[in-house]
């Protein structure tokens, strides 16, 4: 590196989540960290684009300020600016990397643009010490995808979606469960209760290589509903009291559907490369402890290691742009001096 960095700040923007970090480079740790959740979109099942965009607007100021002003840190001493610049929503993506930039160019410091995918990726190299080559499995709600990643800069996609992504599957589900967005800590906990019993043997797509594919389980679970009489096609709403046993059992085994789809792949994908150290597992489905027991016992299996992150780590957040763009910028630091960044969607 050109000089000693110490300090990065780093703003997540791409969806709803309004997200900020202060970095400790030497200790390769989170100093502060905040993260402001949208509660507006909940009636509407799923992120409304604008409102999203109106939040982040509302709220940034005070956020960076939460992680930034204090007695031991001001922004004088941050020596790295990084933002999300993709992919996401547009309008979402701009506020967080326009106001981060500015902050970069006032000071005369850096600015960092970071893909939101590469920070998933990124994401369990904050707590554990990662050994490459590894595979990594990325699930969220945008998106569900195995990377092959040879170092701290290089991965490459070997397997995505057809269609839907896992998270939203989750999400949808409980939609039309009637239990809220997002749905997937929702599920976890009814699935749990439940003691992860597969009762009603969804069907796993049988989908070539490494492709996923998520639509078939949601409508398998959709007409399930609606034969049993509790969901109304035309209407587009449950139109009977479910009982909470049954909404156990259609949790539990979604989850357990979900779970042997993305088990199965990622099992797939080793016999692939003979030189694989460990498996990865990051993005929001990743705080499922359901999902992350199963990945850890195919690890087992195959005598590599197994890395996830904390939880507030897996779901979108800053420091997982801050570990990003740490290794960007330590690859080719002058790279970085001009603001001319675009954002890429
Ligand atoms: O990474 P993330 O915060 O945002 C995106 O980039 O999409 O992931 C959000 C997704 C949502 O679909 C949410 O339902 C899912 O992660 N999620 C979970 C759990 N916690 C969050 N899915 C399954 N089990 C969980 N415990
Ligand atoms: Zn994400």
């Amino acid at each position: 590196m050109d000089r000693e960095i110490k300090l990065i700040l780093s703003c997540e923007s791409s969806c709803d989540e309004t997200a900020f970090c202060v970095f400790d480079v030497n200790s390769n740790s989170v100093v502060r960290n905040v993260v402001r959740s949208q509660f507006v979109h909940e009636k509407f099942g799923g992120v409304v684009p604008e409102l999203a965009s109106q939040e982040h607007l509302r709220f940034i100021n005070e956020l960076c300020d939460v992680v930034s002003l204090n007695k031991e840190i001001s922004l004088r001493d941050i020596d790295i600016f990084a933002a999300t610049a993709g992919p996401g929503l547009p309008g979402s993506l701009v506020i967080g990397s326009s106001y981060t930039k500015a902050l970069a160019w006032h000071f005369k410091k850096p600015f960092v643009p970071v893909n939101h995918l590469m920070g998933h990726v990124c994401s369990v190299s904050i707590e554990n010490n990662v050994k490459y080559p590894h595979i990594c499995l990325s699930v969220s709600g945008g998106h569900t995808a195995i990377y092959y990643v040879e170092n701290e800069l290089k991965y490459e996609l070997i397997g995505g979606t057809v269609d839907d992504a896992a998270g939203e599957c989750f999400d949808k589900i409980s939609k039309l469960l009637g239990l809220g967005y997002p749905g997937g800590a929702k599920i976890e906990a009814l699935a749990k209760e439940n003691d992860y019993k597969d009762v009603f043997k969804f069907p796993r797509a049988k989908t070539k290589g490494l492709s996923f594919s998520f639509s078939g389980l949601k409508t398998a679970v959709l007409y399930k509903l609606v034969n049993d009489g509790f969901y109304n096609l035309e209407k587009k709403s449950l139109v009977k009291y479910i009982q909470s046993e049954y909404v156990r059992d259609v949790s539990s085994s979604l989850l357990c559907a979900i779970s042997d789809m993305l088990v199965s792949k990622v099992a797939v994908s080793l016999n692939d490369f003979n030189n694989v150290a460990a498996i990865s597992f990051v993005g929001g489905v990743s705080c499922n402890k359901y999902i992350r027991g199963k990945m850890k016992e195919l690890a087992r299996n195959k005598a590599i290691d197994f890395y996830v992150a904390s939880p507030k780590h897996c779901i979108d957040n800053a420091a997982m742009i801050a570990q990003a763009a740490l290794f960007l910028y330590k690859d080719n630091p002058s790279k970085f001096n001009n603001y001319s960044s675009d954002i890429f969607v």
